[in-house]
């Protein structure tokens, strides 16, 4: 075979790393820009928090590697998956990181890309539709509300140290809805936390598995809460919504059956 300059260009593959928010888990909750950089992928390395059947939009040749954690499972240190980002992109072409919600809401998004950056990698990224927000509005809370709540405060219940992070105990004294991420393993503390503050009587709910077929909740006070997570055998990875806006939240049910009334008649 003679090799022209244009066949060589076709086989030299254009090293790329395209960081992508898979979602909340639900596999409909995803952009289409998300599913065209799935789709244009040659290697795809996914997270735990992503629903694999996003994996399906991949083409048949694509390589897919889960690098999460799952338990009792060899996981990948970051480190390992920042270098395999690299040589697969240079030797494959394209590199699609799936993460679980939006990969710049504490998913490490950013540290990939910086990088794949110094490695000289084309970069890019895509939203995604955080837990944050999505979780809370599939329960009908809204996260914001007129009279009731004019911001939120998204934070993480474990800071990289293990410990609780200082910001809940600032967020504890405002008038916010607090939105906590992995912060089942702190609950008692979170809890203390906010019977210190004062607010012993705040609405509480905990959603498991927002927006998936194993969506389980739990609603409760800042003083209950903790039993009703044992009595409901609620645990990671769950959200945690504090504030007036629980009480306030929207049935979604009648909406959706008002929906499929009036698709019906
Ligand atoms: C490492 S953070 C990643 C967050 C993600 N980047 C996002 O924007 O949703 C993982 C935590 O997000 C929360 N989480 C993610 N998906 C969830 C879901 N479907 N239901 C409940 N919590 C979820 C849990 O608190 C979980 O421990």
């Amino acid at each position: 075979m003679i090799w022209t300059l244009n066949s060589i260009k076709q086989h030299t593959p254009n090293p790329k790393l395209t960081v992508v928010g898979a979602g909340p888990g639900d596999p409909e909750l995803i952009t289409l820009k998300a599913i065209n950089a799935i789709r244009s992928a040659n290697v795809i390395l996914y997270d735990a928090l992503v629903n694999p059947e996003l994996l399906d939009y991949a083409s048949s040749s694509a390589e897919v590697i889960f690098v999460g954690k799952r338990r009792g499972c060899y996981s990948y240190q970051q480190e390992q998956i920042n270098d395999l980002i690299v040589a697969k992109a240079q030797r494959y072409g394209h590199v699609v990181r799936l993460k679980g919600g939006d990969s710049f809401v504490f998913g490490r998004g950013s540290e990939e890309l910086e990088f794949a950056h110094e490695n000289n990698l084309e970069t890019d990224v895509v939203p995604g539709i955080s837990s944050a927000l999505a979780v809370p509005a599939g329960q009908g809370i809204p996260l914001t509300m007129r009279h009731v709540s004019e911001s939120f405060w998204v934070i993480t219940g474990t800071t990289k140290m293990h410990q609780l992070s200082e910001d809940i105990k600032i967020a504890a004294q405002s008038t916010a809805t607090v939105v906590i991420l992995m912060g089942m393993g702190k609950l008692n503390e979170i809890v203390h936390v906010f019977s210190q503050a004062g607010k012993a009587n705040a609405p509480v709910a905990i959603i498991q598995n927002g927006s998936t077929t194993r969506e389980k909740s739990g609603y409760g006070t800042i003083d209950t809460i903790e039993a009703i997570v044992a009595e409901q055998q609620l645990s990671a990875p769950a959200i945690i919504v504090i504030g007036a806006v629980v009480e306030n939240r929207v049935t979604l049910k009648s909406i959706s059956q008002n929906l499929k009334q009036y698709a019906l008649s």
